[in-house]
């Protein structure tokens, strides 16, 4: 497999970039788009310290660089994943040697092919969005990447797939679950997918620091009120180890004792 050098189109949604415009962006739904700006936690992409990490480690699929380029002409290509990100998430499967994985919010499946080239053959990934517009985005990428076949898509709300999952009898079998869909949801997401991760197994949240809005929550701004929360909760949950990065928009991972 050829992985090319990261020149500066790499760094084009890559920390989708140093600048991270999270911001309510409406789930699935092309509505009342508002756009706030905030300065990320981690380092801009116009930082040199920053460019030169991404150009020192990124080491991207060939076809992942070409999904990264179709997304970036979507108009919420903002809601992708950092690469350095999904390559690190790949990189801790690797070393839990993960062969189940699940992925809330797939979006045009970035993450879901990286994981998808990470895991072993008979690996799988169960992909849960509500949006066939933008996963049909990412199925030919994975196609092209010859693993489309460990990829189980399941368009209908995650919550509905979880209890799918949960009622099938796979509890405790998930070695790695990304947890990156609607906001309000995050806590429902996160007590399911303890419920569905094995012992030594990893919870992986996105964008816990919500583009600095944590700080202060306001009240009527329901998804940075429920991502703080979650944090808050997370810190006294005895039932994981707890590590909150600083990469991208903010990353927790939770190892379940
Ligand atoms: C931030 S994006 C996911 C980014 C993706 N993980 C990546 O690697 O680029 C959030 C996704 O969650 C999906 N979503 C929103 N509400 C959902 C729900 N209730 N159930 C499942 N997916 C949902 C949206 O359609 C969107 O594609
Ligand atoms: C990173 O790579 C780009 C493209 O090759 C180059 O222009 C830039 O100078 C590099 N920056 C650092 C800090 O390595």
């Amino acid at each position: 497999m050829s992985y090319r050098n990261v020149s500066r189109e790499a760094l084009v949604g890559s920390l989708a970039l140093g600048v991270v415009f999270v911001a309510g962006y409406v789930f699935g739904k092309k509505k009342s788009f508002r756009m706030s700006i905030s300065k990320s936690h981690s380092r801009g992409k116009e930082d040199p310290l920053m460019q030169y990490v991404l150009n020192h480690s990124l080491r991207e699929h060939p076809v992942l660089k070409n999904l990264r380029l179709r997304t970036m002409q979507d108009t919420w290509n903002i809601m992708m994943v950092a690469c350095e990100q999904a390559q690190f998430m790949a990189n801790l499967a690797k070393l839990i040697q993960a062969k189940k994985a699940l992925e809330i919010g797939v979006y045009t499946g970035y993450n879901t092919l990286s994981m998808a080239l990470a895991l072993p053959e008979d690996g799988v990934i169960v992909a849960c969005d509500i949006s066939e517009e933008y996963t049909n985005i990412g199925k030919p990428f994975w196609k092209e990447a010859g693993v489309e076949h460990k990829i189980d898509l399941r368009i209908q709300p995650a919550i509905n797939t979880l209890d799918d999952l949960l009622s099938s009898g796979q509890a405790e079998t998930f070695d790695f679950i990304f947890i990156d869909a609607d906001k309000v949801n995050y806590d429902n997401y996160y007590e399911k997918s303890l419920l569905l991760l094995r012992k030594g197994g990893i919870i992986a949240i996105d964008n816990v620091l919500w583009g600095g809005r944590v700080l202060n929550p306001s009240p009527n701004d329901a998804d940075t009120v429920a991502i703080d929360k979650l944090n808050k909760k997370l810190h006294k949950d005895i039932r994981v180890t707890l590590s909150m990065l600083t990469v991208g928009d903010g990353l927790t991972l939770a190892v379940k004792l």
